[in-house]
Protein backbone atom coordinates (compact mmCIF):
# COMPACT_ATOMS: atom_id res chain seq x y z
CA UNK A 1 0.00 0.00 0.00
CA UNK A 2 1.20 3.64 -0.69
CA UNK A 3 2.49 5.92 2.46
CA UNK A 4 0.14 9.14 2.70
CA UNK A 5 1.50 11.95 3.99
CA UNK A 6 -0.61 14.55 5.67
CA UNK A 7 0.63 18.06 6.47
CA UNK A 8 -0.58 19.28 10.20
CA UNK A 9 -2.96 22.51 8.35
CA UNK A 10 -5.17 19.71 7.17
CA UNK A 11 -5.84 18.26 10.51
CA UNK A 12 -5.62 21.90 12.60
CA UNK A 13 -8.46 22.31 15.23
CA UNK A 14 -9.63 25.93 16.53
CA UNK A 15 -12.05 26.31 19.19
CA UNK A 16 -13.34 28.75 20.88
CA UNK A 17 -15.81 29.10 24.00
CA UNK A 18 -17.10 31.42 26.56
CA UNK A 19 -16.19 30.68 29.98
CA UNK A 20 -19.65 30.33 32.08
CA UNK A 21 -20.00 30.89 35.53
CA UNK A 22 -20.88 26.85 35.82
CA UNK A 23 -17.09 26.20 34.90
CA UNK A 24 -16.00 28.09 37.93
CA UNK A 25 -14.61 27.50 41.16
CA UNK A 26 -14.86 28.99 44.81
CA UNK A 27 -12.92 31.96 43.81
CA UNK A 28 -14.53 32.71 40.29
CA UNK A 29 -11.57 31.58 38.10
CA UNK A 30 -11.98 29.01 35.99
CA UNK A 31 -11.84 25.04 37.07
CA UNK A 32 -8.47 24.03 35.81
CA UNK A 33 -10.15 20.57 35.46
CA UNK A 34 -12.20 22.11 33.07
CA UNK A 35 -9.90 23.46 30.25
CA UNK A 36 -7.92 20.07 30.66
CA UNK A 37 -11.32 18.67 29.41
CA UNK A 38 -11.11 21.04 26.47
CA UNK A 39 -7.78 20.16 25.56
CA UNK A 40 -8.27 16.42 25.58
CA UNK A 41 -10.84 17.25 23.28
CA UNK A 42 -9.65 19.09 21.12
CA UNK A 43 -6.58 16.60 21.13
CA UNK A 44 -8.95 14.06 20.38
CA UNK A 45 -10.60 15.86 17.64
CA UNK A 46 -7.49 17.01 15.54
CA UNK A 47 -5.95 13.39 16.12
CA UNK A 48 -9.10 11.89 14.65
CA UNK A 49 -9.14 14.37 11.55
CA UNK A 50 -4.96 13.61 10.77
CA UNK A 51 -5.47 9.19 11.07
CA UNK A 52 -9.25 8.91 10.32
CA UNK A 53 -9.85 6.84 12.96
CA UNK A 54 -10.63 6.94 16.60
CA UNK A 55 -7.87 8.06 18.99
CA UNK A 56 -7.21 7.50 22.94
CA UNK A 57 -4.91 9.68 25.00
CA UNK A 58 -1.74 7.87 25.64
CA UNK A 59 -0.44 10.78 27.81
CA UNK A 60 -0.43 14.37 28.27
CA UNK A 61 3.06 16.19 28.91
CA UNK A 62 3.52 19.68 30.45
CA UNK A 63 -0.32 21.21 31.67
CA UNK A 64 1.05 24.55 33.18
CA UNK A 65 -1.49 27.04 34.01
CA UNK A 66 0.37 30.33 33.13
CA UNK A 67 -2.04 32.60 34.16
CA UNK A 68 -5.71 32.22 35.54
CA UNK A 69 -8.77 32.34 33.08
CA UNK A 70 -12.15 34.60 34.33
CA UNK A 71 -15.82 34.02 33.85
CA UNK A 72 -16.62 35.90 30.65
CA UNK A 73 -13.42 35.72 29.21
CA UNK A 74 -13.46 34.03 25.63
CA UNK A 75 -11.00 31.21 25.28
CA UNK A 76 -9.27 29.87 21.99
CA UNK A 77 -7.34 26.53 21.90
CA UNK A 78 -5.50 26.07 18.73
CA UNK A 79 -4.47 22.66 17.82
CA UNK A 80 -1.72 20.95 15.82
CA UNK A 81 -0.07 17.74 14.87
CA UNK A 82 3.22 18.22 15.72
CA UNK A 83 4.76 14.56 15.00
CA UNK A 84 3.64 11.42 14.29
CA UNK A 85 4.88 7.81 15.28
CA UNK A 86 3.44 4.85 13.53
CA UNK A 87 0.03 4.80 15.79
CA UNK A 88 0.89 7.60 17.79
CA UNK A 89 0.74 11.39 17.31
CA UNK A 90 1.76 14.16 19.49
CA UNK A 91 -0.67 17.45 19.36
CA UNK A 92 0.23 20.21 20.67
CA UNK A 93 -2.59 22.77 21.89
CA UNK A 94 -2.23 26.67 22.78
CA UNK A 95 -5.21 27.90 25.58
CA UNK A 96 -5.45 32.04 24.79
CA UNK A 97 -8.02 33.60 26.81
CA UNK A 98 -9.17 36.95 25.68
CA UNK A 99 -11.22 39.44 27.53
CA UNK A 100 -14.10 40.74 25.14
CA UNK A 101 -14.50 44.05 26.13
CA UNK A 102 -10.74 45.30 26.13
CA UNK A 103 -9.32 42.82 23.34
CA UNK A 104 -6.47 41.85 25.40
CA UNK A 105 -5.50 38.02 24.98
CA UNK A 106 -3.16 36.61 27.70
CA UNK A 107 -1.32 32.87 26.83
CA UNK A 108 -2.84 29.98 29.24
CA UNK A 109 -1.48 27.33 28.39
CA UNK A 110 0.65 25.11 25.82
CA UNK A 111 0.40 21.45 25.85
CA UNK A 112 0.95 17.89 24.29
CA UNK A 113 -1.02 15.60 24.16
CA UNK A 114 -0.07 11.95 22.68
CA UNK A 115 -2.77 10.24 20.91
CA UNK A 116 -2.86 6.75 19.73
CA UNK A 117 -4.96 5.85 16.48
CA UNK A 118 -6.84 2.58 17.06
CA UNK A 119 -9.10 0.89 14.39
CA UNK A 120 -11.98 -1.30 15.05
CA UNK A 121 -10.99 -4.00 17.09
CA UNK A 122 -8.70 -1.55 19.43
CA UNK A 123 -5.49 -2.62 17.95
CA UNK A 124 -3.07 0.68 16.91
CA UNK A 125 -3.15 1.20 13.41
CA UNK A 126 -0.77 3.33 11.52
CA UNK A 127 -1.52 6.71 10.87
CA UNK A 128 -0.15 9.04 7.81
CA UNK A 129 3.12 10.32 7.95
CA UNK A 130 3.76 14.47 8.46
CA UNK A 131 4.74 17.13 5.47
CA UNK A 132 6.57 18.87 6.52
CA UNK A 133 6.77 22.30 4.64
CA UNK A 134 8.19 24.82 6.79
CA UNK A 135 10.57 25.88 9.27
CA UNK A 136 7.62 25.39 12.17
CA UNK A 137 7.15 21.97 11.05
CA UNK A 138 10.06 21.15 11.08
CA UNK A 139 11.24 22.66 14.76
CA UNK A 140 7.91 21.33 16.32
CA UNK A 141 8.16 17.59 15.15
CA UNK A 142 12.51 17.67 16.01
CA UNK A 143 11.46 18.99 19.74
CA UNK A 144 9.37 16.43 20.33
CA UNK A 145 12.03 13.96 19.18
CA UNK A 146 14.23 15.65 21.86
CA UNK A 147 10.70 15.55 24.22
CA UNK A 148 10.12 11.82 24.40
CA UNK A 149 14.47 11.68 24.61
CA UNK A 150 13.95 13.54 27.68
CA UNK A 151 10.83 11.37 28.73
CA UNK A 152 12.89 8.65 28.50
CA UNK A 153 16.11 9.45 30.38
CA UNK A 154 14.27 11.11 33.36
CA UNK A 155 11.75 8.19 33.68
CA UNK A 156 14.55 5.93 33.88
CA UNK A 157 16.82 8.53 36.02
CA UNK A 158 13.27 8.39 38.50
CA UNK A 159 13.28 4.61 38.11
CA UNK A 160 16.76 3.84 39.47
CA UNK A 161 17.11 0.89 41.71
CA UNK A 162 20.52 2.10 43.49
CA UNK A 163 18.18 4.23 45.22
CA UNK A 164 18.22 2.85 48.75
CA UNK A 165 15.74 4.29 51.25
CA UNK A 166 18.60 6.05 53.56
CA UNK A 167 19.22 8.49 50.51
CA UNK A 168 16.02 9.30 49.60
CA UNK A 169 15.55 10.17 53.82
CA UNK A 170 19.02 11.92 53.23
CA UNK A 171 17.43 14.03 49.92
CA UNK A 172 14.01 14.93 52.24
CA UNK A 173 16.30 16.93 54.70
CA UNK A 174 16.00 20.18 52.84
CA UNK A 175 11.94 20.06 52.13
CA UNK A 176 8.98 20.83 54.11
CA UNK A 177 8.43 17.38 55.50
CA UNK A 178 8.05 15.58 59.02
CA UNK A 179 9.90 12.08 58.62
CA UNK A 180 7.96 10.13 61.01
CA UNK A 181 9.43 6.92 60.58
C1 LIG B 1 -1.84 4.00 24.89
C2 LIG B 1 -2.07 2.56 24.43
C3 LIG B 1 -2.90 2.58 23.15
C4 LIG B 1 -0.71 1.95 24.11
O1 LIG B 1 -0.95 0.62 23.76
P1 LIG B 1 0.20 -0.48 23.67
O2 LIG B 1 -0.44 -1.79 23.55
O3 LIG B 1 1.20 -0.25 24.76
O4 LIG B 1 0.76 -0.19 22.27
P2 LIG B 1 2.24 0.05 21.79
O5 LIG B 1 3.29 -0.28 22.79
O6 LIG B 1 2.31 -0.61 20.45
O7 LIG B 1 2.28 1.61 21.61
C5 LIG B 1 1.49 2.23 20.59
C6 LIG B 1 2.01 3.63 20.44
O8 LIG B 1 1.68 4.37 21.61
C7 LIG B 1 2.82 5.01 22.11
N1 LIG B 1 2.67 5.07 23.56
C8 LIG B 1 2.34 4.07 24.39
N2 LIG B 1 2.29 4.52 25.64
C9 LIG B 1 2.60 5.83 25.61
C10 LIG B 1 2.73 6.85 26.59
N3 LIG B 1 2.51 6.62 27.88
N4 LIG B 1 3.07 8.07 26.19
C11 LIG B 1 3.29 8.35 24.89
N5 LIG B 1 3.18 7.43 23.90
C12 LIG B 1 2.84 6.19 24.26
C13 LIG B 1 3.99 4.13 21.67
O9 LIG B 1 5.20 4.87 21.66
C14 LIG B 1 3.52 3.73 20.30
O10 LIG B 1 3.81 4.76 19.39
P3 LIG B 1 4.15 4.45 17.83
O11 LIG B 1 3.16 3.45 17.33
O12 LIG B 1 3.99 5.76 17.15
O13 LIG B 1 5.55 3.96 17.80
C15 LIG B 1 -2.79 1.70 25.51
O14 LIG B 1 -1.96 1.65 26.67
C16 LIG B 1 -4.14 2.23 25.89
O15 LIG B 1 -5.12 1.94 25.20
N6 LIG B 1 -4.22 3.00 27.01
C17 LIG B 1 -5.49 3.54 27.46
C18 LIG B 1 -5.85 4.79 26.67
C19 LIG B 1 -7.10 5.41 27.21
O16 LIG B 1 -8.07 4.74 27.47
N7 LIG B 1 -7.07 6.75 27.39
C20 LIG B 1 -8.14 7.45 28.01
C21 LIG B 1 -7.98 7.37 29.48
S1 LIG B 1 -9.50 7.67 30.32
Amino acid sequence: MQKTFKSPEESRVVLSMLMLPSHANFSGKIHGGHILSLIDQIAFACASKHSNNYCVTASVDVVDFLAPIEVGELVTLKATVNYVGRSSMVVGIRVDAENIQTGKSKHCNSSYVTMVAKDAEGTTDAVPGLKLANPTNVRRFCREIRRKELKKSTTVEINRNDYTDSTYLEDLKSHNVEILL
